[in-house]
């Protein structure tokens, strides 16, 4: 918020607060410095960020704009996505497997859902909001329940962006495998919510910014940036929070299913660099890879910068303190800060393996932090049994 924040600082504190979502933004807007990248999010931007679609209650239309290619003569065109959809077929499981028996206790201290130290609570407290034990409980678990919900949501997003993807490839081994993920991504939207459902009893509400990226690549016409938005920086991000999240939760039946979902995201992921490596190589401009470059990166700070659990701010604490000072907080929050750098440990070596972090934009990505990941293995060099060893060898 550097942008607004002088502007905002000169209103009536009560106005400013109504108008803080508003300015915000507009702040998103401001820092898009790239016209083609803000072309690509603008409106989509207006519909998630200024009229609130995804928080209306009642369903929301996307247009979709993307032609669905035909191959009549059913070519084995592509031995790795050919032999990942084998791999996907025997990969299969249902969600009953799951220990759905056990029995969740979101309060319980002995079985925390989200580490003690994720909300720093003394710091909330020197902000003026001092909350006894029961009540700091309640807002840990109400957080693990947010970062769940968009979880949720990002899985709806890619339950449909895997059709629209199966769809529009021009692969015809990437279409059978993609049949495989969009059974995954309908099963990921299963356990989520019924986790949700039965176990939290809590569902909050899209975060505008997710919002605002599901629905750039719903309603654009290129397969190729579906699947550089969903294959690569949604799924790959949220490869990385799923991880996080499996290695610090204590909720057992959490742990399992956060288990079985992080080894289908792998396949997912792997899809993603498969189908964008050459592509992105061999069939673009010079203008239109940079256009990729720049909508990454930018694409990549919204998703860092812009998840700030306003949902439970305004459940808690809206009448506690200001927008601007949660905003602040949870910025600052030991757990947040962690899952944001985190997050990134799994995208960037991706984004190093399709050939975007090019030298003129990496100092971009040097500056935000994020270079530090730029070695680690991509999702071609790692199975989702790899990855969750690697879990609980650092646990
Ligand atoms: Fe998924
Ligand atoms: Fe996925």
């Amino acid at each position: 918020m550097i942008a607004t924040t002088h502007l905002s600082h000169l209103l009536p504190t009560r106005m400013r607060e109504r108008l803080d979502p508003y300015l915000e933004a507009l702040d998103v807007f401001l820092e898009v410095r790239d016209p083609r990248v803000l072309a690509s999010l603008g409106p989509s931007g207006v519909r998630g960020l200024l009229l609130k679609r995804g928080k209306q209650g009642v369903p929301t239309e996307a247009p979709a704009h993307h032609a669905a290619h035909f191959n009549w003569s059913y070519p084995n065109d592509h031995g790795d996505m050919r032999s990942l959809y084998e791999r996907a077929k025997t990969g299969q499981w249902v969600s009953e497997e799951l220990p759905w028996h056990t029995s969740v206790d979101p309060l319980n201290p002995e079985v925390p859902l989200i580490p003690d130290d994720f909300l720093d609570f003394e710091r909330l407290a020197e902000m003026g909001v001092k909350l006894d034990l029961r009540e700091r409980r309640e807002v840990a678990a109400s957080v693990c329940a947010w970062m769940l919900s968009q979880f949720l949501h990002g899985e709806q997003g890619a339950l449909f962006a895997a059709a629209q993807v199966t769809e529009s490839v021009p692969f015809f081994d990437g279409k059978l495998y993609g049949a495989t993920q969009v059974m995954d991504e309908g099963r990921h939207v299963e356990v989520f919510h019924r986790y949700l459902d039965t176990k939290l009893q809590k569902l909050y509400q899209i975060n505008d910014n997710l919002f605002v990226i599901i629905d750039a690549l719903m309603t654009d016409a290129r397969w190729d940036m579906k699947f550089l938005g969903m294959q690569i920086m949604v799924e790959g991000l949220a490869l990385g929070a799923f991880g996080t999240l499996y290695r610090t939760t204590r909720e057992p039946l959490l742990r399992e299913l956060l288990k079985r979902v992080i080894q289908d995201e792998a396949r997912h992921v792997h899809y993603g660099v498969l189908a964008l490596r050459e592509h992105l190589a061999t069939n673009l401009t010079q203008r239109e890879h940079r256009e990729r470059e720049d909508w990454t990166y930018e694409v990549a700070l919204l998703m860092r910068n812009r998840f700030m659990a306003y949902e439970v701010y305004d459940e808690y604490f809206a009448h506690r303190m200001s927008r601007e000072a949660w905003r602040q907080f949870i910025t600052e929050t030991p757990g947040m800060k962690r899952f944001r750098t985190v997050m990134f440990t799994r995208l960037v070596p991706n984004l190093r393996e399709i050939g975007l972090l090019t030298p003129r934009v990496m100092p971009h990505y040097d500056a935000a932090g994020l270079l530090q990941y730029m070695h680690g293995a991509s999702a071609s060099e790692l199975t989702g049994e790899a990855m969750i060893r690697d879990l609980d060898a650092a646990a």
